[in-house]
């Protein structure tokens, strides 16, 4: 298997017919909805206080991966900008994504059979790997964009979860080294409350901003890592 991403639908729709499909056909799609998420993450937590289980942990996340690296690459730099990066991210927030589609409660097509064909061990592998592979470091693109005006309204706004540093507060909400357009395409979702994915605190924090702030606020997280 290759990493290099496959742009077309119709190629999208062969990887999940071809590599999806059979393990979530029938019972086995049923069982990948029922997840108790407190349980996991508290394994997971046992995993990470632990280098040896770390190290076995992210070794078959490596192994597991190979079929996210398609879109995520295989280091978890994506391979698109409007594609995020896991590398580096919370391994918390990570496997708090990853069972959201797999329960259905963030909806993108790919990710919900995915996530769902996955078992509760290899989704845990899967968000150890990416946690401890190096974040990216965005080259930021400005062209049109007020760093000033992004830097003070992240200042004033997203800072007391999001950290000054894009590192999240307590780890959780950690957006430095993601990708740009990603991060732009994010908050216009979350502003206009559609896109298969709800947060209300998000929502709130971007009811009133207009597209040219969501530019400059996009250009200002990609300085940070
Ligand atoms: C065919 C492309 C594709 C493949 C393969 C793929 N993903 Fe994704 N992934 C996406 C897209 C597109 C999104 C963003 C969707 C959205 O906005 O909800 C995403 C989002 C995610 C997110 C949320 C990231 C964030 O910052 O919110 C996680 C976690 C994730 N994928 C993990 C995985 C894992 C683990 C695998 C392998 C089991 C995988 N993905 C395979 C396309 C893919
Ligand atoms: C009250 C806490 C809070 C504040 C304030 C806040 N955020 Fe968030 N943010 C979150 C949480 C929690 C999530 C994860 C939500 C989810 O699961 O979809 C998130 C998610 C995000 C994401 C998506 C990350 C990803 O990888 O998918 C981006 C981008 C983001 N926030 C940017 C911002 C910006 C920019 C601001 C300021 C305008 C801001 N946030 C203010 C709590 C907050």
């Amino acid at each position: 298997m290759t990493d290099r991403f496959m742009p077309h639908a119709w190629l999208q729709c062969l990887l999940v017919t071809v590599l999806v499909m059979p393990f979530t056909s029938g019972m086995a799609a049923e069982a990948g909805k029922n997840r108790d998420r407190d349980a996991m993450q508290a394994e997971m937590k046992a995993i990470l206080a632990d280098p040896a289980r770390t190290a076995d942990a992210s070794a078959s996340g490596a192994e597991r991966g190979a079929i996210c690296a398609y879109c995520h690459g295989s280091d978890g730099i994506s391979k698109k900008g409007w594609l995020p990066n896991l590398a580096g991210q919370s391994a918390e927030f990570i496997l708090d994504q990853n069972l959201a589609y797999a329960v259905g409660d963030r909806v993108n097509n790919v990710m919900n059979d995915l996530a769902a064909s996955m078992t509760d061990a290899e989704l845990i592998n899967l968000s150890v790997y990416y946690a401890v592979q190096a974040p990216e470091r965005i080259e930021p693109e400005l062209t049109g964009k007020d760093l000033t005006v992004g830097e003070n309204f992240y200042k004033g706004t997203c800072t007391r979860c999001h950290g000054e540093d894009g590192r999240g507060k307590k780890g959780y909400t950690w957006i430095a080294g993601q990708k740009q357009e990603y991060v732009r395409r994010a908050l216009a979702r979350y502003r206009d409350r559609e896109g298969g994915r709800m947060d209300e605190e998000m929502a709130e924090v971007t009811a009133n901003i207009t597209d040219q702030l969501i530019d400059n606020l996009a250009a200002y997280i990609a300085t940070l890592h």
